[in-house]
C-alpha cells in the first residue's frame, strides 16, 4: 500500500491557543478527507536533529491532541506574525513550502505599480514623507493614508476635499473614531504628520494613496474580496468573489469594523445593471490572474491570494491590497457553503499535488543550477 502524504501547517501557537483555530481545524479535516496525514505545528515544535515534529490535530468534540509526527513533505505557511523564531525557520531551508515568503504591503504595491502588465489597476501610491500629502491633494480629491504593513482597517485615514476644506476620517490603533474638518491642505499635511507619528507601528512606513470613490451605496463603503487559488492541477483559478459592505459612515469595509458580506453578481447587477455587471466581473478575474502571475514571478511559488478590489462609482476596478495569507470567512458569512468548502480544500489539494510530485527535490535542484 502506498504511504500517506505528510503535510504540515506552520502557524502561531501559545500553549493550545492557535491563531485562526476554526479555519485550521477545518483545514486539517479537509486534508484527512483527501487521504493525507496533516497536522499543525509552530516554531517551537520542530526537532531538527531527529527530523520529527510535535504536531497538533483537532480532537473530536473540541480541543487539540498532540503527538510526534514524521517530517512533512510539504509545508503550508500560515504563520501571520513576523516574530524572529518564525522568520528563522521560514528561511532555514528545512522545509519545502507550498507558498514562498512575501513582502510588506508598500513593497508589493510599489512593485505592482511599476509593472506594465498590472499597473493600470493600482491607484497612485507613494511612501509617506513630508510634502507628499499636499502634492497628492493637488492631483486627487480623495486620499487614503494607511500603514504599509496591514492592520485590518486600523490606523487608516481618509482625506476628502469638501469645497475648499477637507474632511478627515479614520480609526486609530484602538479603533477609536476620528472625524474632523480642516481649512486647507497645509492643515491636512500637519494633521497627517501627527497621525503617522502617533500611529506609527514599529516596522512600518505609511502609504499615501489615491482614494477611490467606493460609495456604491450612499454613506457606505463597499469593496470586493476575491480569492484566487491554485486548483488541483496547480493552475490559478478564481475560487470566489464577494462584496464587503462597511458600516454606515465608516471609511473602510473591513469586517472587523462590523461590515457584512453579500453576493457579488447580485450586488453588481443591482448597482450597475445586467450589461455592465459581467464586464466588471471579467475585469476582476483578469486582474486577479495577472496579479497572481506577476507576483509569482517575483516571489517564487505561491498558493493563493486574497485581493481587496475597489469598484468605484463609475464601475472601474482597482486593486486595493493583496493578501498572501487570506481569510475565507466572507464566503461563510455570505452563506455560500460550496465556495467556502472549496476555498479550504484547495490549499490541501495543491500541497498534496506538490508532495506527490516530490516538489522539494525539484526545487532544490533548480536552485543549485541557478
Ligand atoms: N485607496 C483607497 N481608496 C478607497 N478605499 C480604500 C483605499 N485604501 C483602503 N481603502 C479601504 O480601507 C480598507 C482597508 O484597507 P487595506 O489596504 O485593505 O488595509 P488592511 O490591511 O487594513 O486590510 C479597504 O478594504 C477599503 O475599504
Ligand atoms: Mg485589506
Amino acid at each position: 500500500m502506498r504511504q500517506k502524504q505528510v503535510i504540515g501547517i506552520l502557524t502561531w501557537r501559545e500553549g493550545q491557543r492557535f491563531s485562526e483555530p476554526d479555519y485550521l481545524r477545518r483545514l486539517v479535516k479537509a486534508g484527512w478527507k483527501l487521504g493525507a496525514e496533516v497536522y499543525l505545528f509552530s516554531h517551537q515544535d520542530v526537532n531538527t536533529k531527529e527530523r520529527k515534529i510535535k504536531g497538533f490535530t483537532p480532537k473530536a468534540g473540541g480541543g487539540w491532541e498532540s503527538k510526534w509526527f514524521p517530517w512533512p513533505e510539504v509545508v503550508i505557511d500560515r504563520y501571520r506574525r513576523r516574530v524572529p523564531q518564525y522568520m528563522r525557520l521560514r528561511h532555514s531551508g528545512l522545509f519545502d513550502f507550498a507558498n514562498s515568503p512575501f513582502s510588506k504591503k508598500w513593497r508589493v504595491t510599489k512593485l505592482l505599480a511599476e509593472d506594465q502588465r498590472v499597473s493600470r489597476w493600482v491607484p497612485e501610491t507613494h511612501v509617506y514623507k513630508k510634502g507628499k500629502v499636499m502634492a497628492m491633494l493637488r492631483r486627487h480629491p480623495l486620499l487614503y493614508i494607511k500603514p504599509g504593513n496591514g492592520t485590518g482597517g486600523r490606523s487608516i485615514l481618509k482625506v476628502a476635499a469638501v469645497g475648499k476644506q477637507y474632511q478627515l476620517q479614520g480609526r486609530d490603533k484602538q479603533y477609536g473614531k476620528h472625524n474632523i474638518r480642516v481649512e486647507n491642505a497645509v492643515a491636512v499635511e500637519n494633521w497627517v504628520k501627527r497621525w503617522v507619528t502617533k500611529q506609527r507601528i514599529s516596522d512600518g512606513n505609511f502609504l499615501v494613496q489615491q482614494g477611490l470613490d467606493l460609495a456604491l451605496i450612499p454613506n457606505r463603503v463597499a469593496d470586493v474580496r476575491l480569492l484566487i487559488q491554485k486548483n488541483e492541477e496547480g493552475v490559478w483559478d478564481v475560487t470566489g468573489c464577494a462584496v464587503r459592505m462597511g458600516t454606515s459612515g465608516s471609511a473602510t469595509s473591513n469586517l472587523h469594523g462590523g461590515g457584512k458580506a453579500i453576493s457579488f453578481p447580485q450586488f453588481m447587477v443591482k448597482r450597475f445593471g445586467e450589461e455592465s455587471a459581467p464586464r466588471i466581473q471579467r475585469e476582476c478575474h483578469t486582474m486577479a490572474h495577472q496579479i497572481a502571475q506577476t507576483l509569482e514571478e517575483k516571489f517564487g511559488r505561491m498558493m493563493e491570494f486574497g485581493l481587496d478590489i475597489g469598484v468605484d462609482v463609475s464601475g472601474r476596478a482597482w486593486l486595493i491590497e493583496v493578501n498572501p495569507k487570506p481569510g475565507r470567512e466572507v464566503f461563510r458569512q455570505m452563506g455560500d457553503r460550496k465556495t467556502y468548502e472549496l476555498a479550504i480544500e484547495r490549499p490541501i489539494q495543491f500541497a498534496l499535488q506538490l508532495a506527490k510530485a516530490g516538489s522539494g527535490k525539484q526545487e532544490k535542484q533548480r536552485k543549485e543550477v541557478v
